[in-house]
């Protein structure tokens, strides 16, 4: 068994290169090492120009998101030796522009996160003071779809967004169903102004990489689903019982 493991690495430094280029390291076999720990290995020890994100690495803070042998996955939740044998090789996330080596522009996620409106709507003045009792049931409707880390693996995994960069996507439309489906919420109507426009769910064609990539289980593609169905149920309800729209 070698004592070694070789991680290649797709790097890109503007001031340098035009292009992106692939880069070789030998990083020591080491049985509880996370990828991000290679990686880390390779900064501290090896090359210290080379940049990624990460923070918490613990699975919580969602930066350490990047492309291991072609998935995207948490660098911070995968064993190097669930990669062995063989050379493991590193990339920035799929379908974001690069500004340096591991780091991705988020500023589009960013961006369709904020235009589903994610926060509490209400059209009456509910007191601040007094308490808005939830049953389990109540809280179990959207808890699912609240706990997204905004990792982007989804976006990366999504074909439907690397073909089309306006499509709303999963993590921003399973954040707009965290509101949509909280009964404290009243704005499910201006939010699905958003989410349902032409950029918006009906571009997803279920293809569901986004859920089987997701690390914490968020499902978005059952998000856009139950919107698909909901929307359509309201659709024909308005057309046979039009009096209710009144
Ligand atoms: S839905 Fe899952 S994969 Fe997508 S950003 Fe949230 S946690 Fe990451
Ligand atoms: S370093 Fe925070 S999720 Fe990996």
């Amino acid at each position: 068994m070698s004592s070694n493991v070789t991680i290649e690495v797709l790097r890109y430094l503007p001031e340098n290169d035009s292009e992106q280029v692939v880069q070789s390291y030998e990083v020591p076999r080491t049985k509880d090492w996370v990828i991000l720990d290679a990686i880390n290995y390779i900064k501290d020890e090896l090359d210290g120009t080379l940049s990624y994100r990460w923070s918490c690495r613990m699975g919580v803070c969602g930066s350490c998101g990047m492309m291991v042998n072609g998935e995207p996955v948490l660098t911070c939740a995968k064993f190097v030796e669930s990669y062995l044998p063989g050379t493991i090789r590193i990339e920035p996330l799929e379908n974001f522009p690069v500004i340096r080596d591991l780091v991705i522009e988020m500023g589009d996620f960013m961006e369709k996160l904020e235009s589903v409106k994610p926060w509490i709507i209400r059209d009456d003045d509910y007191p601040e003071e007094k308490e808005f009792i939830q049953t389990p049931f109540e809280l179990s409707e959207y808890k699912k779809f609240s706990m997204c880390i905004n990792c982007m693996l989804c976006y990366s995994a999504c074909p439907v967004y690397g073909l089309e960069p306006g499509f709303t996507g999963p993590a921003a439309i399973a954040l707009g169903q965290r509101y949509n489906l909280d009964n404290r919420d009243m704005g499910n109507a201006e939010r699905n102004e958003v989410l349902t426009q032409e950029e918006g769910i009906w571009q997803c064609t279920l293809v569901g990489e986004c859920s089987a990539v997701c690390p914490k289980d968020v499902d978005p593609a059952a998000a856009i689903q139950r919107l698909k169905l909901t929307t359509t149920v309201n659709w024909f309800k308005s057309f046979l019982m039009p009096w209710k729209n009144r």
